[in-house]
């Protein structure tokens, strides 16, 4: 008998059950833990958006199976989104489908496209499913470096992006983009992505963009869809996600859209997985992107002001971290009496020394080291307090 399964020996051990366990362990034991780990909304979800749900679950036939794709109203709801917020043009029976949230696509996307040996680019750090999907349909992996200590340079991404292509034997299937990033934080514009799809046709590799965080940005600057690119639905898909937008979550709702033969894929092997999400939870989603978006705003308002308390409270404890554009997350060097000590152990220590969790660089990837990510995800009162914790380690 195998002493282990394949798939499950291509997959490392996870970085973040150490830290996790310290945290119960101290959580059991009465601590208070500030925890900025995970990054797990804590809004509540908007009421309009339950009251859908509520008025729908109790009409009959919900209970049913529902439609593995997405329900038409939803398919459309979201094509409509695309329509006003990137001017993307999106056929709802072709061009659309709905996921069980974005993670879940991506790894379905990667079991429809991957034959075992494909070689994948990823870049690193990443969130995990991005190469571990792949990963687990029995891809190779090519890492793209994305920052160099601690700053993007688009121009030496691109390049190495050519050459990673080039060198490539056989040639990748795809390519993974995501930005805002989890956990960089870093933002592309149009520009980057124009380059992006230039050198995909050029190699004819396709695209996987995942754009969680389209609407969780500050300053007034959003950031632009993959997909906004003259012809770039010829090799791309993207995927965005109700989890962040509407503090959804544990609703398990997302969406793939673009390329037709990667939605025809993802669209077959998952009529054979799944019948759809709960139908109540597709009306509420639909529900969501239709009606007011002044919920939106205000979401992404508490993620700003915390970014802005984040970042003044940490500087005045002693530790400077760059202001996220995007995203949920800071991405915080790690200050210079632990560098030579690493993430991990840094991460443990903020732990137990100042009950403050935060997720250690190197759980995204070789390339993490040296950083931890920071989740927007506790209030400014309780991010005041981390940073006077954090004072006292550093002094
Ligand atoms: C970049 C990125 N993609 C996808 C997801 C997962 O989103 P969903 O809840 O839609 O599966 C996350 C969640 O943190 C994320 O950060």
């Amino acid at each position: 008998m195998a002493e282990e399964f394949d798939r499950i020996r291509r997959l490392p051990p996870y970085v973040f059950s150490e830290v996790n366990r310290i945290k119960a362990d101290l959580r059991s034991k009465g601590e208070d833990i500030i925890d900025f780990g995970m990054g797990n909304p804590d809004m509540p979800t908007p009421s309009h958006i339950i009251e859908k749900l509520k008025e729908t679950v109790i009409k009959p036939g919900t209970g049913r199976y529902s439609v593995s794709r997405g329900i038409p109203g939803l398919r459309k709801a979201q094509s409509k989104y695309y329509k006003k917020r990137f001017n993307v043009n999106l056929d709802p029976e072709k061009e659309v489908i709905v996921t069980l949230g974005s993670k879940e696509g991506l790894a379905n996307l990667a079991q429809a496209m991957t034959t075992p040996g494909d070689i994948i680019l990823s870049p690193n750090p990443s969130y995990p499913i991005h190469p571990y999907g792949f990963i687990i349909a029995g891809a190779s992996l090519r890492h793209l470096p994305t920052m160099d200590d601690g700053i993007f340079n688009p121009e030496l991404f691109l390049e190495r992006l050519d050459r990673s292509i080039r060198h490539s034997s056989p040639k990748p299937v795809a390519l993974i983009v995501s930005f805002p990033s989890n956990p960089t934080a870093q933002v592309v514009g149009l520009d980057f992505y124009e380059e992006v799809v230039k050198i995909a046709r050029k190699h004819k590799t396709y695209i996987l963009s995942d754009l969680a965080y389209a609407e969780i940005y500050f300053d007034g600057k959003p950031p632009p869809s993959i997909l906004q690119v003259k012809n770039a639905k010829n090799i791309a898909v993207e995927f965005t996600s109700m989890s962040k937008t509407y503090a959804m979550a544990g609703w398990r709702i997302g969406f793939a859209v673009g390329n037709q033969k990667l939605i025809a894929a993802l669209t077959k092997i998952k009529s054979y997985l799944d019948y759809g999400a709960f139908t109540p939870v597709q009306v509420a989603a639909a529900a969501a992107l239709n009606g007011p978006q002044k919920c939106v705003s205000e979401i992404r308002s508490i993620y700003q002001g915390r970014r802005d308390v984040l970042i003044e409270s940490m500087s005045r404890a002693g530790w400077n971290i760059p202001s996220p554009e995007a995203s949920m997350f800071a991405w915080a060097p790690i200050p210079t009496k632990y560098k030579k000590k690493g993430s991990l152990k840094f991460a443990k220590d903020l732990m137990t020394k100042a009950h403050v969790a935060v997720a250690p660089g190197i759980a995204f990837g070789e390339y993490g080291e040296g950083f931890v990510r920071i989740g927007l995800v506790e209030n400014e009162q309780r991010i005041r307090q981390a940073a006077k914790n954090i004072k006292k380690l550093l002094l």
